[in-house]
């Protein structure tokens, strides 16, 4: 599959206005947000995803996590707190350059973080069977659903047997006004979204139901764990975090 737009245009969303880019909560439009409460976030949502993990009794082995579509480094800092190593990937450079740059200043174990640009349709950076956690947070909405699919695979495939994998996927826009207008086409939203936003570039928004998704992990020879409700990519979607564990050869040898 060809992601050079997908790169040209995350690249350059990461040298415009990568925070926002990131968390695009309007108010924050601009290079606005201050770098101490962005990076609060996400010591926030890792805290979150760490206690669903320990709720549902899952991923207890923390030794090594792979933060996919990782942005400025904004959870894989905060993962490397819990881990002892936690590897950073991004489809921009811009991005990956910056990650590593705040990575430096202002991560206590900064020494556990690395950042690598991956604009493969695939993980082939990771080995098979080699990662404790993948967590990917409002990464996956960006990107067509076949890329998706790919990328869902490659999670299954990197992780230990009794791994797990973490992310999000909006499901459809609600019914309201704005979301009967976000059913629209990117290539006639993005026509709004550059007069509206000012960058020559923007982020394109691509749903995929949750029946599409849990196929798409079982085709992956991944198991579902949970489904929850998910705000992160804000309203008018319908959004999940899926919670999936890669079955270890016990659990394979049980099914026909
Ligand atoms: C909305 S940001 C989220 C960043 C990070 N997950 C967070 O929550 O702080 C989406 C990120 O995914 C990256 N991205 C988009 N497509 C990607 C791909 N195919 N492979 C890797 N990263 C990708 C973008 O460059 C961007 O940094």
């Amino acid at each position: 599959m060809d992601l050079t737009h997908l790169q040209r245009n995350w690249d350059d969303l990461g040298r415009v206005d990568p925070m926002w880019a990131i968390l695009a909560d309007p108010t924050r439009h601009g290079n606005r947000w201050t770098r101490d409460d962005f990076f609060a976030t996400g010591v926030q949502e890792v805290r979150r995803y760490l206690d669903l993990l320990d709720e549902l009794g899952v991923g207890a082995r923390r030794e090594v996590a792979v933060d996919f579509g990782s942005g400025a480094g904004r959870l894989t800092q905060a993962l490397s707190s819990a881990y002892a190593k936690v590897v950073g990937l991004d489809i921009a450079e811009s991005m990956t350059a910056l990650a590593v740059r705040e990575n430096l200043e202002r991560n206590p174990h900064r020494e556990r973080a690395s950042f690598v640009t991956n604009s493969a349709d695939h993980l082939g950076v990771i080995d098979s069977d080699s990662v404790d956690l993948v967590l990917s947070i409002v990464v996956l909405q960006h990107m067509n659903n076949a890329l998706k699919s790919a990328y869902l695979r490659e999670f299954v495939r990197v992780l230990r047997p009794h791994g797990v994998a973490v992310f999000t996927v909006p499901s459809h826009a609600d019914r309201s006004l704005t979301g009967w207008v976000r059913r629209l086409p990117n290539p006639v939203q993005n026509i709004y979204r550059r007069h509206r936003y000012g960058y020559r570039s923007v982020m394109e928004f691509h749903a995929m139901s949750r029946t599409e998704v849990e196929a798409a992990v079982a085709a992956a020879g991944g198991d579902i764990v949970t489904v929850r409700d998910d705000t992160m990519a804000g309203p008018p979607w319908i959004s999940y975090l899926y919670v999936v564990t890669k079955p270890g050869p016990e659990d394979r040898s049980d099914r026909k």
